[in-house]
């Protein structure tokens, strides 16, 4: 039987914690409970989780080794991580990103905090 893992969730003010159960992409993970992570426009047009429009990004801490060369990129640049790109393997935390209508995020969102 699968473990669960805890995967804590921040949107905007909200935070949450869902159980995913051990592997699952964690793309999907989001999707399937409801958390939007596209833009306006991504969210009907995007790659289906293959790692090739760049439109999915969230924040990860503890942010996990790539496995995919663009999720790899995005480390190397300091970019937030393409959530379609990292199975849940262990706890962690996702803060859903602000993005316009493609999927680019908006400037640092908390920089008034
Ligand atoms: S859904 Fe396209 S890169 Fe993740």
């Amino acid at each position: 039987m699968a473990s669960n893992v805890p995967v804590t969730v921040i949107d905007g003010d909200d935070e949450t914690t869902i159980r995913v159960e051990h592997g699952t992409n964690l793309r999907r993970a989001l999707l399937d409970r409801g958390f939007q992570v596209y833009g306006t426009l991504s969210k009907h047009a995007n790659c289906g989780g293959r790692g090739l429009c760049s439109t999915c990004t969230v924040a990860v801490d503890p942010a996990p080794e790539p496995t995919h060369w663009h999720d790899a990129a995005a480390v190397r640049f300091g970019y937030p991580r393409l959530s379609c790109c990292i199975d849940v393997t262990e706890p962690m935390t996702v803060e859903l990103l602000d993005k316009y209508v493609w999927g680019q995020v908006f400037p640092d969102r908390h920089a008034s905090e």
